[in-house]
């Protein structure tokens, strides 16, 4: 692929006019949303990008490391890359392998030094620097840069989509975390916990929704912690708001525009463009944020709140920084503002100290909350992190996979009832296209983000147009399952904004 030679420098010229690039993602959307971004950086900088690894001049893998198991992924995968490399060392196609994202931030140099398996290694806050890397790792050196940043957020970085999902867009708002729940690697893989301006994050909604895309969940490892001081007048001395009984590790942060200032003002780009956030924390959701997703259309009714455990002295050996009767409060006021909202959550099985009755408090949580989406893990213990040198791995193996077993189970009955209580009633959905399984159905999301599949027949009442992704439709649901509905459409529909939702 030729470019315009007076937009690059001889050496540029020699090292980028042919490369191509072929990345792998694992682990968090994060990582979707960063692969994006260093894509974004390195076509920029006139690199082509190719969907075959076997014509890959370099492969980046964009790595996860909150439990084992995802880091042995990748080093499995590396050993199968290297073995490749070391096929066309000899023929004038040689390959560069870098590790990208959480991976290279954890292990640093080890990556490096072990097995001498990778040529570049850039942590979350390093993609800006992955030109630079790519050019030292062309000249036959191996490179890396690690540095966290207390500022990064990638701001002026648009997102270049690998794969366009049609109509649904992810949209990042702030980065890294702040609580360092004592299981947990992410804060010192992904740093301290910064916010992206609001004016940038507005603008891609806008840009976003003149594409014609129609939902956009915000992203970030603690969305409804955001606070941006970007700009003077944004700073006060107004503590944040937190849920009641909740608490956090560090100092009360003061001033800044919130999570529902952002909110309110991405729900106002088009009323008819769906928003969603993830991942939150329990911990940030005062009732103005409640009060807001209760209040506006186009803001799903969906929460994702993740508990953990069921139990408060297993919380507390977490430092989540609240009771199971706090969680539980929260939720009766999260139902009570937010009537027919979903809730969704994640749960860690056989923690440290965690004892068979601490086990079935969380079986009994998962029971009394009703959630219907939910992500279980087994507890891998990660270096650095305060569970790793205050406390004892302690539950066997056997136990940990048998309990999340049982959480598996009570989470499948559970979410089966709740979507089993939907059927009859009818739901706006929005059309993502053709049903895996069926090209004679199509299937889509409901404002609470389950899927529904649905023939493709023509609506009843006999609305010419042909149904297609990216539109709204509603469908009656006929049957549930504890993971999907069932339905039959009834129409195409709108997501309706009230009189003082204009576009701005
Ligand atoms: N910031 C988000 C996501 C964190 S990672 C949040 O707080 O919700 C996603 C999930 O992985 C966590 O919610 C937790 O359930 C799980 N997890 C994190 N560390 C883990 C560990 N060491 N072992 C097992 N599961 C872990
Ligand atoms: Fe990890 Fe806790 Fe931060 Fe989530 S909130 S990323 S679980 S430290
Ligand atoms: Fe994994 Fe990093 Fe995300 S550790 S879960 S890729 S923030």
């Amino acid at each position: 692929m030729w470019r315009r030679a007076d937009s690059l420098n001889s050496n540029e010229l020699f090292l980028f006019l042919f490369l191509s690039v072929y990345f792998e993602t694992y682990g968090c959307q994060m990582n979707v949303n960063d692969t994006e971004i260093a894509w974004s950086i390195l076509q920029k900088k006139g690199y082509e990008r190719t969907a075959q690894l076997s014509e890959a001049d370099v492969v980046l893998l964009v790595t996860c490391s909150i439990r084992e198991k995802a880091e042995q992924t990748i080093w499995n995968r590396l050993k199968q890359l290297t073995a490749m490399k070391n096929k066309r060392m000899k023929t004038p196609s040689p390959m560069k392998i870098g590790v990208l994202g959480c991976m290279a931030e954890r292990l640093k140099t080890e990556l490096l030094e072990r097995e001498k398996l990778v040529d570049v290694l850039a942590g979350p806050d390093a993609y800006r620097d992955l030109p630079r890397l790519l050019a030292v790792a062309e000249g036959g050196q191996q490179a890396s840069n690690v540095l966290l940043s207390l500022e990064e957020t990638y701001a002026d970085v648009m997102p270049v989509q690998l794969a366009p999902q049609g109509h649904s867009a992810f949209v990042s708002i702030m980065r890294g975390c702040d609580n360092m729940c004592s299981y947990c690697i992410v804060p010192f893989t992904r740093g301290r916990e910064r916010s992206r301006p609001i004016g940038s994050i507005l603008e891609e909604v806008r840009i976003l929704s003149d594409q014609g895309v129609k939902e956009v969940t915000l992203l970030g490892q603690n969305v409804n912690s955001y606070r941006d001081t970007s700009e003077e007048q944004f700073c006060s001395s107004d503590p944040t708001r937190l849920s009641r009984g909740f608490q956090t590790v560090y100092k009360p942060k003061q001033g800044g525009l919130r999570f529902s200032d952002l909110l309110e003002r991405a729900s106002r780009v088009n009323p008819h463009m769906r928003i969603r956030f993830t991942s939150p924390h329990p911990k940030d959701f005062p009732d103005e944020v409640l009060e807001l997703i209760a209040e506006r259309e186009n803001i799903c009714k969906q929460i994702h709140l993740p508990a953990q455990s069921g139990s408060s002295q297993v919380l507390k050996a977490m430092r989540r920084g609240y009771t199971r009767e706090a969680y539980l409060d929260l939720v009766r006021n999260i139902k009570e503002m937010i009537p027919g909202v979903s809730l969704s959550s994640d749960f860690i099985s056989g923690f440290c100290g965690e004892t068979e009755d601490d086990h079935q408090q969380t079986l009994s949580l998962i029971r009394q909350v009703g959630y219907n989406v939910g992500f279980l893990f087994a507890y891998s213990m990660r270096k650095k992190t305060q569970a790793f040198h205050r406390l004892q791995d302690d539950v066997p193996a056997e136990v940990k996979r048998r309990r999340l077993e049982e959480c598996i189970s009570v989470f499948r009955q559970e979410a089966l009832r709740v979507n089993a209580a939907l059927i009859g009633s009818s739901q706006l959905v929005l059309v993502e296209g053709e049903s895996k399984r069926s090209a004679e159905e199509l299937c889509g999301r409901t404002d609470g983000n389950m899927r529904v599949v649905f023939p493709k027949e023509e609506p009843a009442g006999g609305s010419s147009e042909a149904i297609a992704a990216g539109d709204y439709v509603r469908v009656k649901i006929l049957s549930a399952s504890s993971q999907s509905l069932r339905g039959r459409a009834l129409g195409l529909s709108s997501l309706r904004g009230s009189a003082d939702q204009e576009p701005v």
